[in-house]
C-alpha cells in the first residue's frame, strides 16, 4: 500500500508511549495511520481509538491498520469532542499531531497546496465554512485580523487589500490564483511567499486554533489519570498555546497574582511537563522529510 504521508517525530513519538502495557491511547490525527501503526505494532496490549475529521484519512487508515482492527474503535469526529465521550475509558495516551497531511496538501481538489484547483481547504468536507467563502466574502477588515492573528503576516492591510482587489475584478476560484497574487510579496528564501496566508486561511476555514484549546480543556476536565500527552504543532501559534496551556496544567496554586498568601489550596496541579523545550526533528529527518521541518513535540504526563 502507497502511503501517502511520512509521519513525523516517529522515534521520539514510540519512546513516548514505549511504557504504556494496556488501557487506550487516543490518535486524535490518525491521519494515514503511520503513527498508529508504530504504536499497535510496538505496545502489543494497547488500544487505539483513532480519530480525524477527514473522512479520506479515515477510511484510508482503516484499510491500513485491517490487520489491528480488534484493537481500534475509528472516530471520524473532530478530536475536540473525542475525549469526552471516552473519558470513562482507561486512557493512558493521547497523541496530536495537529496540521494538515501531505495528501491533503497533495491533492489538487482540497485547496490546500498553492497549485491546487479548487479554493477549499476544509479538513472536514461537512463543514460549511470553506475558503471559498472567506476570501470572496469575508470584508477587507475581517481579512486583515485573519491575516494578522492567524498568518502573522507583517503586512496584513496590503495582503488583505490585495484579495479585495483582485475579487472586485473577478471572484477567486482557485488557490492556484489566490497564490499567485502573492508571488512577489515578500518571503524568507526558499519559502512560497503565499505560505503566511494559506496559513492563515486554513486556520479560520478549519478553526484550528479553537480545535487545539478545546481538546486540551477537555483534557483537564476529563479527570483522567496516569496518561501521557503529546502534541506535536506546526507552527508557534499552537506551539504557544500548548506551552502556556502545559504550564498552566502544571501549576499547583492558581490565586491571582499579587495574592500575599495562598488562598487556593495549593492542589491543583494535574501532573508535569516532561519536556522543558519542544523536540524538534535531527536534520536528517529534516533532509527524509522537509515537511517535518518545523515540528515541534511538547509532552505532559498527567498524574
Ligand atoms: C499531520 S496529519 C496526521 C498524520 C498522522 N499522524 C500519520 O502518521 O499519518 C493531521 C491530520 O489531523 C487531522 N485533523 C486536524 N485537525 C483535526 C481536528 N480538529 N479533529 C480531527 N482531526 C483533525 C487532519 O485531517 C489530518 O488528517
Amino acid at each position: 500500500m502507497k502511503v501517502p504521508h511520512i509521519p513525523v517525530l516517529l522515534d521520539s513519538v514510540k519512546e513516548t508511549f514505549s511504557n504504556i502495557k494496556d488501557g487506550y491511547i487516543v490518535d486524535c490525527t490518525v491521519g494515514y495511520g503511520g503513527h498508529s501503526e508504530a504504536i499497535l505494532d510496538q505496545n502489543g496490549n494497547v488500544k487505539l481509538i483513532c480519530c480525524d475529521q477527514d473522512k479520506v484519512a479515515i477510511d484510508f487508515s482503516k484499510k491500513r491498520l485491517e490487520k489491528y482492527k480488534d484493537r481500534i474503535i475509528f472516530e471520524n469526529a473532530k478530536f475536540s469532542s473525542v475525549i469526552s465521550k471516552y473519558k470513562d475509558f482507561p486512557i493512558r495516551g493521547i497523541l496530536a499531531d495537529i496540521g494538515v497531511s501531505s495528501l491533503q496538501l497533495d491533492d489538487k481538489d482540497r485547496g490546500f497546496g498553492f497549485d491546487s484547483d479548487m479554493l477549499d481547504m476544509r479538513m472536514d468536507k461537512t463543514n460549511s465554512l470553506d475558503a471559498h467563502e472567506v476570501i470572496n466574502n469575508y470584508t477587507q477588515e475581517d481579512l486583515q485580523e485573519i491575516l494578522r492573528d492567524f498568518g502573522e503576516v507583517r503586512d496584513f492591510k496590503r495582503a488583505a487589500k490585495i484579495i479585495c482587489d483582485e475579487r472586485e475584478k473577478r471572484e477567486i476560484r482557485s488557490s492556484a490564483q489566490l497564490s499567485k497574487l502573492f508571488k512577489n510579496f515578500p518571503s524568507k528564501k526558499g519559502i512560497n511567499p503565499a505560505t503566511l496566508i494559506f496559513q492563515a486561511i486554513r486556520i479560520e476555514v478549519n478553526d484550528e486554533l479553537g480545535e487545539l484549546a478545546r481538546l486540551l480543556k477537555a483534557v483537564q476536565i476529563s479527570k483522567l489519570s496516569d496518561c501521557t500527552i503529546a502534541i506535536i504543532s506546526f507552527h508557534s501559534l499552537e506551539d504557544r498555546i500548548v506551552k502556556r496551556v502545559f504550564k498552566e496544567f502544571a501549576k499547583s496554586c492558581i490565586c491571582p497574582p499579587g495574592f500575599m498568601k495562598c488562598e487556593c489550596g495549593n492542589n491543583h496541579s494535574i501532573g508535569k511537563i516532561i519536556t522543558k523545550k519542544p523536540i524538534i526533528p535531527t536534520k536528517k529527518e529534516i533532509n527524509l522529510n522537509p515537511r517535518s521541518r518545523s515540528s515541534k513535540m511538547r509532552i505532559f504526563k498527567i498524574k
